[in-house]
């Protein structure tokens, strides 16, 4: 793949902060970018309809996903990012089975139009980690520190194939090739504490990878590296990506790792999807102020902003005792008497382009977005 190419310049009338957040994603991805990769293709692989769950507690009913839909094509990379607590990880984990027993799981998860959720356990099993497979944030606790890494790589074909070990070595090999493993041979034997961070990622990669998954789950892949060893194992995903022939969703806080590697983004707040589009419509065109707060607390690659980041006021709701109205209604500042009354639904701003807001309007009309979220600096505020 080229790494010629040359970045693509902002459009002359994208605010400012979108554009530093797009530079900053592209100098990141120097090597790969998005546009160096395959294109999706129209057939659907994955569609997750109206997907609630809900987990009862002492405290009450956690509703931790209210209602998330989303279709990923082949090879196409959605993105979903949202705060702490936002659903990300319980909604990706719904698709992996993965839940505990007390989970209360509505809604449709299709691959490949059989549902999921009503599927037989076995067929279910045979789907989920070998054409649906995850990355998890943290490699330490995915894998096992008294194995060594061929071991595990093997397992992961052995599990899946009535193959002798000898060939699912071979294919641990060819793998840990792929990801950028030097010495792979070599490697094979060595254990998990062996390896640095980044290089323990990769091996996660290719465990995803093994068994030529047509979706790969990244949750947080990169939130424990540094900035250059995330932007090696992001190029790498998006590398194998194409290699395989798989559709990523990539699950994050960090719209940074969004901008460069997502061609759709959908961003989630208390459980509950509340603007989708291109990346390009989401950065450049938010829609919902919740997306335009989080744009608008990125730092840029000269520093903060103005002087200073914007960072949204307040913390997220209960996901118990959720507000009346619009979750987001105690910390926007456009927030109206309507807003505290109603929910808004997801609605058409644009060509596939969708936002839960009653003022979507008022941020169309805005110059900068963001700019709803500037909190006065000391000179401003005497
Ligand atoms: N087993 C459980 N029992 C009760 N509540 C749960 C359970 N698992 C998750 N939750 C709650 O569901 C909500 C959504 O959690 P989730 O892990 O999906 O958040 P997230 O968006 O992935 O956040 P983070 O960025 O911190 O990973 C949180 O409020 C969490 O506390
Ligand atoms: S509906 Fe109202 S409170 Fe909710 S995000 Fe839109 S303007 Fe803000
Ligand atoms: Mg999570």
């Amino acid at each position: 793949m080229s790494s010629l190419t040359p970045p693509v310049p902002p459009a002359p009338s994208v605010p400012e902060t979108a554009a530093n957040v797009i530079e900053a994603a592209e100098e990141v991805h120097a090597a790969r970018t998005l546009a160096d990769s395959r294109p999706p293709a129209d057939e659907e692989i994955l569609t997750v309809e109206n997907l609630t769950v809900e987990f009862p507690t002492d405290d009450g009913v956690v509703r931790a996903v209210r209602g998330i839909s989303y279709t990923l094509h082949a090879r196409e990379v959605l993105g979903i990012v949202g705060e702490s607590g936002s659903g990300k990880s319980v909604s990706s984990m719904a698709v992996m089975g993965l839940l505990p027993k007390n989970a209360r799981i509505r809604g449709s998860i299709r691959y490949r139009g059989q549902d999921l959720l009503t599927m037989r356990p076995n067929d279910q099993r045979s789907l989920r980690g070998r054409k649906i497979a995850m990355i998890f944030q943290d490699p330490m606790t995915s894998l096992n520190p008294v194995r060594s890494i061929g071991d595990q790589l093997a397992e992961a074909v052995l599990a899946h194939h009535l193959v002798p070990r000898k060939q699912a070595l071979g294919r641990a090999k060819e793998m840990l090739d792929l990801v950028g493993i030097p010495q792979a041979d070599r490697r094979l034997r060595s254990y998990p504490h062996e390896f640095s961070g980044g290089m323990r990622q990769r091996v996660m990669i290719a465990m995803a990878i093994i068994n030529d998954p047509d979706v790969i789950i990244a949750d947080e892949p990169t939130t424990a590296l540094d900035v250059t060893v995330q932007a090696q194992i992001l190029e790498k995903l998006l590398e194998v990506k194409d290699e395989v022939n798989a559709a990523i969703l990539m699950i994050t806080h960090d719209l940074g790792v969004i901008a460069g590697m997502a061609h759709r983004t959908l961003v989630m707040y208390a459980g509950k999807p509340v603007e989708v589009g291109s990346t390009d419509q989401v950065f450049y065109e938010p829609r919902m102020p919740y997306t335009a707060g989080l744009l608008g607390s990125i730092p840029s690659l000269e520093g903060e902003r103005d002087g200073r980041l914007r960072p949204i006021g307040g913390t997220p709701p209960s996901l118990i005792h959720l507000p009346a109205g619009c979750p987001f209604s105690p910390r926007c500042p456009l927030a109206t008497d309507e807003c505290r009354s109603g929910e808004p639904e997801l609605a058409a701003v644009g060509e596939g382009h969708l936002a839960a807001c009653h003022h979507s309007d008022t941020l169309a009309e805005a110059e900068d977005a963001t700019a709803f979220f500037h909190t006065p600096g000391p000179e401003e505020a005497r």
